[in-house]
């Protein structure tokens, strides 16, 4: 068992070949944080990790024979008004105003596999023998309340999970201010925090910065997932880590609301990080036999630099929290409508695009937003989920019908947490809608959001958009949303403090029944482009629209990014058509392919409109994504360099047994008579060979990975190259 309970010094173990956490019932019966970091071997008792030092003022909760004080200690999970003035990671208010609370250890339990989370996404098992959990309950005499903190640890990947439930069991009504899931202390500062920050069309760039004392942190308030501002994820690093070598430590939070991600260093230099809900707009009452759930942290440790720590995320999220069908499954190449005729279509028109699709070799074909209601403009029409007859006389059903025949299968775009105030549901319905009684509505993309913490208005658009689904061949659905959510206040909740945490899961509920009523169905999320791209949403979607952005030198530095956590299998990524429609930049349709394959490969363009190069361009493409389609969602991703400083941005994906690899290069600058540019290449087999397909070269890996390729001359700007390598 990789967790063992050492009685003596009543100390827990979590390890696994890649990675220790331990962790220790104090004198005071709380929690301490005594290691995390690289595997090291079990032994009775690691009581020399915890400081002990005297120090002036301090405030000393056991004060013999040893002494002990929360100020300077490294806690499990730290609350306030212990001696410990830092950011607690729980804050209960109870009916007396109090929020002092003193949750000692009780008991615990160790067991194979993991328990689900109730009504939350999270990683899972398939088997008991794949992790190991533990649950550690604490108990608060005052109160009566169980606080629970699990972790899991996986027999094969460097990651644990971790996640906390309080249960009440006392008669006062508590409220939960503040349940943070994770809470990890380190002994010094000396680490760099990346987190992944931008906005819409240049969503998760990289950002790096020295801790330094105080707090630090990045968040989310825009009530529905990550938004396009700010990734729930953030990753420690020592400023001597590489992206191949060196210490990492990733914190990924499961999650599609408010999210907290904190670093907090002390004074004397102790670093605790800290990841949950955001405390700004959660209240959550508490009456006996009642329970709360937080979400789960994904935690990697990392001593192979932040590609290791990138890989491991890659694997647990690809094998681990995306299900069903879609997971370790070819994803049909589609060709999306949007770009290419925004509202202005008809059931002729989209017969067309659909017929020049088929005929250039596009799998399926995905009708995007304007289908619906009143839907001619972004003025009305959500929350009406019925076909506009006037575009589609035949319906869905007719037209996916239509879309089948040509032996192209069809995708429906939606928006289903959102309304119109010009619309049938909002007419009826205006108390569905998101709203403070009395204020006016702040409205974004003249759009107010449904309350999907309330059923009845759930349950509506469910059963709206069931009776499309029901009777038309709809193999895919692109999930959007598009904006934040604010006004938070539903005219049927009573208490408001929950509502934010009821809609996510309500979105979760509603993702989880269509695809239980559609086991085959795909979903694609998507949030004005790159704004709901997640962990939570990975579990049901297991694609996500990476950007708005479509143009190919911008949008390597955005799966830059992505790929620091996020699995290739999971970005959606199209070639649109030139002058780009974000940028107005022209690149070729070759250099907008190599962008697009890495990620699940489609089109945002009309393909009527092109002319017979650019068709047999697509072919070829096409041919060569189908060739590589395995190996790019299932081999192991490398970043070659970075696009955010340098002349190229270059990865790859090498497959499990080295034998194959596909690597990808774009010039992001033009330069007239340029020096030689060479590409060094990773995860090489160092003693084998390699035979460059287009060239017939061959290499021996180590050279590959010392000395690299040298890369042809360049002809035009943004040129773009893809080595394709065998093993002989
Ligand atoms: C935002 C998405 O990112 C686009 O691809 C498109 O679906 C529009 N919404 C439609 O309104």
């Amino acid at each position: 068992m990789p967790i063992k309970f050492h009685e003596g010094s009543k100390t827990f173990h979590i390890y696994n070949k890649h990675l220790s956490y331990i962790t220790c019932i104090m004198e005071n019966g709380q929690m301490e944080n005594l290691y995390y970091g690289k595997a090291i071997r079990d032994k009775e008792d690691f009581s020399y990790l915890h400081e002990e030092i005297m120090r002036s003022l301090m405030a000393v909760c056991v004060p013999e024979p040893g002494l002990l004080s929360m100020q300077y200690t490294k806690q499990e999970y730290p609350v306030y008004g212990t001696g410990d003035y830092r950011n607690p990671a729980l804050t209960v208010r109870q009916e007396n105003g109090s929020e002092i609370v003193d949750f000692k250890y009780v008991s615990h339990e160790i067991y194979g596999g993991k328990k689900k989370l109730a009504g939350l996404p999270a990683t899972y098992t398939e088997s008991d023998e794949e992790a190991t959990s533990l649950d550690i309950t604490l108990h608060d005499s005052v109160m009566d309340t169980d606080l629970v903190l699990t972790y899991s640890v996986y027999e094969d990947y460097p990651v644990i999970t971790r996640s906390a439930r309080l249960v009440q069991k006392g008669d006062q009504k508590i409220r939960l201010e503040n349940v943070m899931s994770a809470a990890v202390e380190f002994p010094d500062m000396d680490y760099e925090m990346i987190h992944l920050s931008g906005a819409w069309a240049r969503e998760r760039y990289v950002k790096t910065r020295k801790l330094e004392m105080g707090t630090q942190a990045v968040q989310s308030l825009a009530g529905t997932g990550s938004s396009s501002e700010q990734n729930p994820f953030i990753a420690l690093k020592r400023p001597h880590t590489t992206e191949d070598t060196g210490e990492v430590f990733g914190f990924s939070f499961v999650y599609s609301g408010n999210f907290l991600a904190q670093v907090e260093v002390s004074t004397y230099e102790m670093t605790r990080v800290m990841m949950g809900i955001n405390p700004q707009g959660f209240s959550w009452e508490l009456s006996r036999d009642e329970e709360f759930q937080t979400p789960e942290v994904v935690m990697v440790y990392s001593d192979k630099g932040l590609n290791g720590m990138s890989q491991a995320y890659h694997r647990l999220y690809c094998d681990r929290l995306m299900r069903g069908k879609w997971r370790n499954h070819a994803r049909p190449i589609l060709l999306n409508n949007w770009e290419a005729t925004y509202f202005d279509f008809n059931e002729e028109k989209i017969l067309n695009i659909a017929k020049k699709a088929k005929e250039v070799g596009v799998e399926l074909f995905v009708l995007d937003d304007g289908w619906f209601g009143t839907r001619n403009d972004d003025y009305q029409g959500l929350g009406d989920w019925f076909v506009n007859k006037n575009k589609l006389p035949n319906g869905i059903s007719g037209l996916s019908r239509k879309i089948e025949e040509m032996g192209l299968k069809f995708g429906l775009w939606v928006e289903l947490e959102m309304v119109n105030k010009n619309s049938d549901c909002y007419r009826a319905h205006p108390d569905w809608a998101l709203q403070i009684p009395g204020k006016n509505p702040v409205r974004s993309r003249n759009q107010l959001v449904l309350d999907f913490s309330r059923k009845d208005a759930v349950d509506f658009i469910f059963d709206s958009i069931t009776e499309v689904l029901d009777y038309a061949e709809v193999e895919y659905l692109k999930w959007d949303m598009n904006r934040s959510l604010c006004d938070v206040y539903s005219a049927a909740a009573g208490y408001q403090g929950k509502v934010l945490y009821d809609y996510v899961l309500g979105v979760y509920d509603f993702l989880d029944r269509l695809l239980k009523r559609y086991p085959n169905l795909l979903i694609e999320g998507c949030s004005g482009g790159g704004g709901r791209f997640d962990a939570g949403m990975l579990y049901y979607t297991p694609q996500i629209w990476c950007s708005d952005n479509t143009d190919a030198i911008n949008r390597t530095r955005i799966q830059y990014g992505t790929s620091f956590f996020y699995p290739v299998a999971a970005m959606g990524s199209h070639v649109s058509a030139v002058p780009n429609h974000q940028t107005g930049r022209v690149t070729s349709m070759h250099t907008r392919g190599v962008a697009a394959m890495s990620g699940t490969f489609g089109y945002e363009l009309n393909p009527a409109l092109l002319n017979a190069k650019e068709k047999a361009e697509i072919r070829a493409q096409l041919a060569q994504y189908r060739e590589y389609q395995e190996l790019i969602r299932e081999g192991d991703y490398y970043r070659l360099s970075n696009p955010f400083q340098d002349n190229f941005a270059a990865w790859m994906v090498v497959s499990d047994d080295r034998s194959k690899a596909l690597v990808s290069v774009i010039r992001l600058t033009a330069e007239a008579n340029p020096p030689a540019a060479y590409v060094t290449l990773k995860g090489m087999e160092e003693d084998a060979f390699y035979r460059e397909k287009t060239t017939g070269k061959v290499y021996p890996g180590a050279a590959l990975m010392e000395a690299g390729i040298l890369l042809p001359a360049a002809v035009s700007e943004y040129e773009a190259y893809q080595i394709e390598l065998e093993r002989v």
